[in-house]
C-alpha cells in the first residue's frame, strides 16, 4: 500500500494519474470506472448500479430534504437516513413533554408516523449528458456574463423541451466547472414522515467534541417512509397516501465485514473544490476560515451557555447550534489538515508541472499560459471583498435570526408597491412562522449583540454605513421583529398571519422600525461596496476556472479527472481501511467497539451521557445476532471508516459491499481529513459510518422495534 502510495503522488505530480481511487474522485453514475471498481472487489457491474431502463440501485436512493442523502431499505418505502439529517424534524415534534431529543421515538404502526410538510425524498431517474446543446451558442471570445445568459437561454430552453411524465421534473447542472453540462429527471416524493429514532445520546453520542474525528460511536440513524398516492407517484400529504413501493430497496448485509473489503457510497455530495490554484487556497487559510470561525466563536459561547442551564432553551436551539458548530469545527480541521499537508506547496509544485509542460507546447502555452499569473492577481484583489463577504453572511445574515429578520422585512419593504410583493409577503410570513417557533428573543438579544459589536470592530469601515451603526438594547426593544413592539396591534411572535395583515400599517411599521432600518443601511453598504465589486471579480474567476480546468484536462491527458461536487447523484468507492496521522505513533484501527463507548460515558454530561437501557445491554453483552465473536469475547461493532472520497450532502448515504448490499451508513469524515474538498490525500482523508450491524442492533434490541426488521431483507 505505501508503496503504490509513492508510485502514486509521484505519478501525480509527474507523470499524470491512472488510478482513480488513489486520488479519491466521485464519480457520475453513468460513467463508472467499471474495470477498476471489479478489480477492487466488486461482484456487481456498473449498470446494477444505475441503469433508467431496469430496476437498479439508484431506485433506493433519494435526496433527503435537498442536503442529505437516504436509502430505501424496504417494499414499504421505509428509508434510513442519518439522525443528524433528519434532526430538524425530530426537533420540531418535540417539546418539554415529548422530548424525542432526550427519548427515543418509535411509530408502533403507520398511524404514529409523523407528518413533515416541507420535507422531500428526491430520486434521480435519467442522467444525459447535453453539453453540445447547452454551449450551442457560445464562442471562445464571449464575455462571461454574456456566456452565461447564452447558456441560461439554452438551459430553459432543454429543459422546457425534454419529454417526461407529468410528475417528474427536470434540472441541468454544471459539471467540470461549466465545461461540461448533465440533465436530470427526477421524481419528488413530498410525503415523508418520521418513523423512529434513537435518543440523542445514541443518534448523536459525543456532539461537538467528538464530531469530525475518530474514533467514533455514534449511532447516527433515523427512520422515515415516503407515502405516494393511489398509484404510487409523488403526492402532497394526504390521509389516503400509502407506502410506497420502490423500484428497488436495499438488501441489508449483516454477515459481517472487513477490514480491506470493497465498499462504494452513492450519494448527493454538494461541494468541493479540487481544481483550484494555490492562491485561492491561500485564500480560504488566511481570510475566509479564520474570518467564519471567529464570528462562529462568539455565537456557539453564548448559546451554549444558555442551552446547558435551560432544557427549553436546549430544545429550541439544539438544531441551529449543530448546524453553527458542524461547521465551525469543519473549517478548524479543514484548516489544520491543509498546513499539515503542505497543501499550498502541493499545488504550487503541480503548478510548476503545468508550466513546464506548457513551456513544452506552444499551442497550449499560448491557450493557458496566462491563467496562473491572472489567478495571482485577482486572488490578491478579492482578498478585501472575501472577508467583508464573510462578515456579512456570518454576523448578518447566518448567525443571528433576528438581523436575518430585519433583512428579509426590508426586501419586503423595497418590494412595495412591485408585482412580487404579495408572494414575498406570503412566502415570508410562512418562514416566519417556523422561525419564531423555536426564537428566543432575549438569547438572540443576547448574540445579536455581540455579533454586531464584532462588525463594527473588525469590518473595514469603508464597508460600514457611513453614520455608523447603532443598534444597542433599545433597538431591540422597539422593534416588532423581537416581539416587544407591536405591529398591527400583535405581537408579530404570538400572530405572524395578523401582524401582515394590514398593508397600510405593515407599510408604516416596516418603514419606521429601527432595526429594519439599521440593517437595511447596512445591507445597502454591503451590496454597493463588497457583493456587486466582488462578484464582477468571481466572475472573472469563474471564466479563469472554467479555462484551467479544460487546461489541466489537456496538460494531463493522462490523468482522470471527477468534476467537482454540485449536490448531484454520484459514486465514491475505496476499501475499509485505518489510518495513521502524523503526529500519533500507531495507526487508528477500522472499526469501533461499543465497549469502547462504555469508556467515553459520563454520567449526566451533555455530550457523553448514555441510556440505561443501552448501558445494561452493553454490560449483559446483549447483542443479538449482531455481534463479532461470541460468548465473553463478542463486541458489538458501533462505527467503521473506509477511503471514500465524500463530503457534506453525503450524509446518510447508503455504504454498499461488493453485490450492492447496504453495510452502513455515511455520516462524516475524520479530523485531519476534512480538507478533502479541497485537497483529497487518499493517506489520511477517510469517511466515517454506522455499522448497519449497529442500527440493526438499536432497532432491534434497545428500541423493541423488531417489527420493522420484518420489513427488511436482512442477510445474515
Ligand atoms: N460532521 C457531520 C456532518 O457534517 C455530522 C454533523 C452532526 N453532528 C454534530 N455534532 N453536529 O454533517
Ligand atoms: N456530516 C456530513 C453531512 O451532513 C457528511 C460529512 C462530510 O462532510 O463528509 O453531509
Amino acid at each position: 500500500m505505501k508503496k503504490l502510495k509513492l508510485f502514486v503522488t509521484g505519478c501525480l505530480l509527474f507523470c499524470g494519474l491512472a488510478i482513480g481511487q488513489e486520488s479519491g474522485g466521485m464519480w457520475i453514475p453513468t460513467e463508472l470506472n467499471e474495470a477498476e471498481m471489479k478489480q477492487m472487489g466488486m461482484r456487481i457491474s456498473a449498470s446494477d448500479i444505475f441503469n433508467p431502463n431496469a430496476p437498479s440501485i439508484n431506485d433506493a436512493v433519494a435526496h433527503f430534504g435537498g442536503g442529505c442523502t437516504s436509502e430505501v431499505i424496504s417494499p414499504q418505502g421505509l428509508l434510513l437516513t442519518n439522525h443528524h439529517c433528519g434532526f430538524g424534524q425530530i426537533q420540531k415534534h418535540s417539546s418539554l413533554e415529548n422530548d424525542y431529543i432526550k427519548e427515543w421515538f418509535w411509530a408502533k404502526d403507520h398511524s404514529e408516523e409523523l407528518t413533515n410538510p416541507g420535507l422531500t425524498a428526491t430520486f434521480i431517474v435519467d442522467i444525459q449528458d447535453v453539453t453540445d446543446k447547452i454551449l450551442q451558442g457560445t464562442t471562445q471570445e464571449m464575455e462571461e456574463a454574456q456566456r452565461q445568459a447564452v447558456v441560461n437561454d439554452n438551459i430553459d430552453i432543454i429543459s422546457a423541451n425534454t419529454v417526461k411524465e407529468p410528475y417528474q421534473d427536470v434540472f441541468i447542472r454544471a459539471f467540470y466547472k461549466g465545461n461540461k453540462y448533465y440533465l436530470f429527471i427526477t421524481e419528488t416524493y413530498r410525503d415523508v414522515r418520521l418513523v423512529g429514532a434513537p435518543p440523542s445520546a445514541i443518534g448523536n453520542f459525543g456532539m461537538d467534541t467528538d464530531n469530525w474525528s475518530w474514533p467514533r460511536h455514534v449511532g447516527d440513524f433515523a427512520l422515515f417512509r415516503i407515502y405516494a398516492d393511489k398509484n404510487n407517484k409523488p403526492a402532497e400529504y394526504s390521509e389516503d397516501n400509502v407506502p410506497y413501493q420502490p423500484k428497488h430497496f436495499l438488501p441489508i448485509n449483516a454477515s459481517g465485514i472487513k477490514e480491506g473489503d470493497f465498499t462504494f457510497v452513492f450519494g448527493f455530495p454538494g461541494t468541493t473544490n479540487e481544481y483550484l490554484p494555490a492562491v485561492a487556497i491561500e485564500q480560504i487559510l488566511e481570510v475566509t476560515n479564520p474570518s467564519r470561525i471567529g464570528i462562529r466563536d462568539v455565537a456557539l459561547k453564548i448559546l451554549m451557555n444558555k442551552m446547558k442551564k435551560d432544557d427549553a432553551t436546549r430544545i429550541k436551539y439544539a438544531s441551529k447550534y449543530a448546524r453553527i458548530s458542524n461547521y465551525h469545527k469543519k473549517w478548524t480541521g479543514e484548516s489544520l489538515g491543509l498546513r499539515k499537508s503542505n497543501a499550498v506547496q502541493k499545488k504550487k509544485d503541480y503548478e510548476a508541472e503545468f508550466t513546464e509542460r506548457l513551456s513544452q507546447n506552444p499551442e497550449l502555452k499560448a491557450q493557458y499560459g496566462h491563467l496562473l499569473g491572472e489567478f495571482n492577481e485577482l486572488y490578491a484583489n478579492s482578498n478585501k471583498f472575501e472577508k467583508a463577504e464573510n462578515y456579512f453572511n456570518e454576523a448578518i445574515y447566518g448567525n443571528s435570526e433576528t438581523f436575518r429578520v430585519a433583512l428579509l422585512m426590508s426586501n419586503l419593504l423595497k418590494s412595495y408597491g412591485s408585482s412580487n410583493f404579495s408572494a414575498l409577503k406570503e412566502r415570508y410570513v410562512n418562514y416566519l412562522k417556523g422561525l419564531y417557533k423555536n426564537y428566543d428573543a432575549d438569547l438572540d438579544q443576547e448574540v445579536s449583540l455581540a455579533l454586531i459589536h464584532l462588525y463594527k470592530l473588525d469590518m473595514p469601515s469603508e464597508y460600514q454605513p457611513a453614520a455608523g451603526i447603532q443598534i444597542t438594547e433599545d433597538t431591540f426593544r422597539n422593534s416588532f421583529i423581537t416581539g416587544k413592539a407591536e405591529i398591527n396591534g400583535v405581537s408579530i411572535i404570538e400572530d405572524t398571519e395578523k401582524a401582515f395583515e394590514n398593508e397600510i400599517s405593515l407599510l408604516t411599521a416596516l418603514e419606521n422600525d429601527p432595526l429594519v432600518q439599521q440593517i437595511s443601511k447596512i445591507e445597502e453598504v454591503y451590496t454597493e461596496k463588497v457583493s456587486i465589486p466582488r462578484q464582477a471579480i468571481q466572475n472573472q474567476l469563474n471564466y479563469l476556472q472554467r479555462k484551467y480546468m479544460k487546461a489541466q484536462m489537456e496538460v494531463f491527458p493522462d490523468k482522470l479527472f471527477f468534476p467537482d461536487a454540485n449536490s448531484t447523484l454520484r459514486v465514491t468507492y475505496g476499501k475499509i481501511d485505518g489510518y495513521k496521522p502524523d503526529d500519533r505513533p500507531e495507526r487508528y484501527e477500522p472499526f469501533t467497539y461499543l465497549d469502547e463507548v462504555m469508556e467515553k460515558y459520563i454520567p449526566g454530561d451533555y455530550e457523553f451521557d448514555l441510556p440505561a437501557k443501552l448501558i445494561e445491554l452493553e454490560t449483559k453483552k446483549d447483542y443479538g445476532p449482531y455481534a463479532v465473536g461470541k460468548g465473553k469475547r463478542a463486541k458489538m461493532p458501533v462505527n467503521f471508516i473506509a477511503s471514500n472520497h465524500t463530503t457534506g450532502g453525503n450524509s446518510g448515504s447508503p455504504v454498499l459491499d461488493k453485490d450492492g448490499n447496504l453495510i452502513g451508513i455515511n455520516f462524516d469524515r475524520v479530523w485531519e481529513g476534512t480538507m478533502s474538498d479541497l485537497n483529497y490525500d487518499p493517506e489520511i482523508c477517510r469517511n466515517i459510518m454506522v455499522d448497519v450491524r449497529y442500527i440493526l442492533f438499536i432497532i432491534d434490541k434497545f428500541a423493541n422495534a423488531n417489527y420493522l426488521l420484518d420489513e427488511m431483507e436482512i442477510i445474515r
